[in-house]
């Protein structure tokens, strides 16, 4: 029986892959035989990852919100591979905007916006011709965050793009559902990555707690989202479009639930402090 999770012969674009989940994605297809494309805006994490990758695959130092360079990357693409099986729309950002929306600037909206959301449309407007003309099926991942499916405290605008892309998600789904081309997202918890550092983030005294804060014991690393990634890739997820996997560890279920030291339940946090110095 073929190895549904071989990707030989097929080319994935990984946005930001040079680092934290988008670099677990772009490793985990480069090693499951795909030509992976990544397009990363930082040169220096364009190096490591281009020599962490296989010969066959590339890294281009790209700014995926300037649309111009993410139309001259897609026919590079199609000049050097001649197909795009699948692309991830991994680059999102919380711009380290932390705070009331009362003190919001026009900037922060603009900027949280190009980042999280308007990119998404603009590499997969840019994609679509490609991944049609392969006429592989094709699968469009997007990573939103488990933030658009509960609230998050002084994050509201990220939030609000991150479910921007279940709409996006489901309603592309029905688009491109007759050529065949799947669409889903997968919505990460915390995951420990160039941007968000739970281990540096929480405090020495609180890390024990980190056990009981989330259903299975721990914070994410890439290569969960990695798995995710490739499942909804591959022809095992064949008949799923216009869905997100809550890759959380539990924790949408759980609510505000946590396990007492000992081995209770309780609605109430069980630390001392805020836990995470953010
Ligand atoms: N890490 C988490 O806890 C977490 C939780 C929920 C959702 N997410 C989402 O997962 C995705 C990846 O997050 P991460 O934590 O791995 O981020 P990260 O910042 O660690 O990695 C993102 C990569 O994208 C690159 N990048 C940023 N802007 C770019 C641009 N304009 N063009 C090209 N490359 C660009 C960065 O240089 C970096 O290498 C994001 O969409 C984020 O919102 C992350």
């Amino acid at each position: 029986m073929k190895n549904a999770l071989d990707f030989t012969g097929k080319v994935v674009l990984v946005t930001g892959g040079g680092g934290g989940i988008g670099r677990g994605i772009a490793e985990a297809f480069d090693r499951c035989g795909a030509q992976v494309v990544v397009a990363e805006i930082d040169p220096v994490r364009a190096d490591a990852t281009r020599s962490a990758l296989g010969k066959t695959s590339r890294v281009a130092v790209t700014d995926v919100r300037d649309s111009a360079a993410v139309d001259a990357l897609l026919h590079e693409v199609a000049s050097s591979y001649g197909r795009l099986d699948v692309l991830v729309n991994n680059v999102g950002d919380f711009l380290g905007i932390v705070k009331p929306l009362e003190e919001y600037a026009d900037a922060d909206f603009d900027a949280l916006f190009a980042v999280n959301l308007r990119q998404v449309f603009q590499v997969t407007r840019s994609s679509l011709p490609l991944m049609k003309q392969t006429g592989s099926g094709g699968s469009v991942i997007s990573v939103s965050s488990i933030e658009a499916f509960r609230g998050i405290p002084m994050n509201v605008v990220y939030s609000a793009f991150k479910a921007g892309i279940t709409g996006f998600t489901k309603s592309l789904a029905l688009e491109l559902g007759p050529s065949g081309i799947r669409v889903n997202a997968i919505a990460p918890e915390t995951t420990e990555s160039e941007q968000v550092k739970p281990s540096a983030w929480i405090p020495e005294q609180y890390q024990e707690h980190i056990a009981r804060w989330l259903p299975l014991g721990r914070f994410g690393t890439p290569a969960d989202a990695a798995g995710c990634a490739l499942f909804l890739a591959s022809e095992l997820a064949g008949w799923i479009t216009g869905t997100t996997i809550h890759l959380d560890g539990g924790a949408l279920a759980a609510g505000g639930w946590y396990r007492t030291p000992q081995g209770g339940w309780t609605n109430v946090p069980v630390i001392n402090g805020n836990g995470m110095r953010f």
